[in-house]
C-alpha cells in the first residue's frame, strides 16, 4: 500500500501517518525529518534545507526527489510506504510517478487532510517536538504525562523553530501556491480521498482506516 499525505503545514499529517505506519506495518517516509535529522547531525544537506526551511520556503525540488526515489527503493518499502511532506510540488509528483512507472509501481491512496489556516496557526504554537526521536505533541490536544518531556524516550520537547506564528503564515502561503495544486492533479487520477483533520486525532484516524479498506 502506497499513500501520500496532503494538507496544510499543522494539518496532522505526520499525527497520521505514524499511526497508519503503525497499523500497516510500513515504513513512515517524513522529508521534513529527514531534513531535520540532517540538520541536527550538521551534513551538508541539513545545511543546505536549513536556509530555505527557516525561512518557511521549500527546499528546491532537486534536493529532495533523488533522496525520495532513493528511500522508496530500499527493501523496507516493498509492501507500500506512507509518504509524509511529499511530494510537494507539482513537479515532484510528477517526478514520483515517473520513477514508480519505471518499477511497475503507482500510488495507492493520496490522502488530503483538511484543515482551516485559522485553526492551523492555533495548533502550531501548541506543538512540541522531541530533540532525540522526533515525536510529536501538543500541549493541549497530544500531552505528555510528563510536561516538557517525551513520552517514548525521555527526550526533550522543544517548539520548532518554523513554528513561530510569522514562519508558520510564510508556509501556509506556500502551501496555498505550491502544494494544494496537487489535490487537483490527484484527483483527476482518482486516488484522492478528503479528510475532516479538524476532528479529535482518533476519529481522523478511524476516516483515513476506513478509506484504506481494512
Ligand atoms: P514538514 O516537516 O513536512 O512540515 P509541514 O508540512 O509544514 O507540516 P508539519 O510537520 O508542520 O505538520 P503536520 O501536518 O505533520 O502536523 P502534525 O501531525 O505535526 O516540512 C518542514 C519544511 O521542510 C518545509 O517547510 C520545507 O521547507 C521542507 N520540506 C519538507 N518536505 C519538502 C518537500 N517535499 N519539498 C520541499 N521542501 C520540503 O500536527 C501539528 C500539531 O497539531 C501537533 O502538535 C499535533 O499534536 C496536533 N494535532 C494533529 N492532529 C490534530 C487533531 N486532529 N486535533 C488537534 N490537534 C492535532
Ligand atoms: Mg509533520
Ligand atoms: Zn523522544
Amino acid at each position: 500500500m502506497k499513500i501520500i499525505m496532503l494538507g496544510a503545514p499543522g494539518a496532522g499529517k505526520g499525527t497520521q501517518a505514524k499511526k497508519i505506519a503503525e497499523k500497516y506495518g510500513i515504513p513512515h517516509i517524513s522529508t521534513g525529518d529527514i531534513f531535520r535529522a540532517n540538520i541536527k547531525n550538521g551534513t551538508e544537506l541539513g545545511k543546505k534545507a536549513k536556509t530555505f526551511m527557516d525561512k518557511g520556503l521549500l527546499v528546491p525540488d532537486e534536493l529532495v526527489v533523488d533522496l525520495v526515489v532513493d528511500r522508496v527503493n530500499q527493501e523496507d518499502c516493498a509492501n507500500g510506504y506512507v509518504l509524509d511532506g511529499f511530494p510537494r510540488t507539482i513537479p515532484q509528483a510528477e517526478a514520483l510517478d515517473k520513477a514508480l512507472a519505471d518499477m511497475g509501481q503507482k500510488v495507492d491512496y493520496a490522502i488530503d487532510v483538511d484543515v482551516p489556516d485559522e485553526n492551523i496557526v492555533k495548533r502550531m504554537s501548541g506543538r512540541r517536538a522531541c530533540v532525540d526521536c522526533g515525536a510529536t505533541y501538543h500541549i493541549v490536544y497530544a500531552p505528555t504525562k510528563e510536561e516538557n518531556v517525551c513520552d517514548k524516550c525521555q527526550g526533550e520537547l522543544i517548539l520548532r523553530d518554523d513554528d513561530k506564528p510569522e514562519t508558520v503564515q510564510k508556509r501556509l502561503n506556500v502551501y496555498h501556491e505550491q502544494t494544494q495544486p496537487l489535490i487537483d492533479y490527484y484527483t483527476e487520477k482518482k486516488i484522492l480521498a478528503k479528510v475532516d483533520g479538524t476532528t479529535d486525532i482518533e476519529v481522523v484516524f478511524d476516516t483515513i482506516v476506513k478509506i484504506l479498506g481494512a
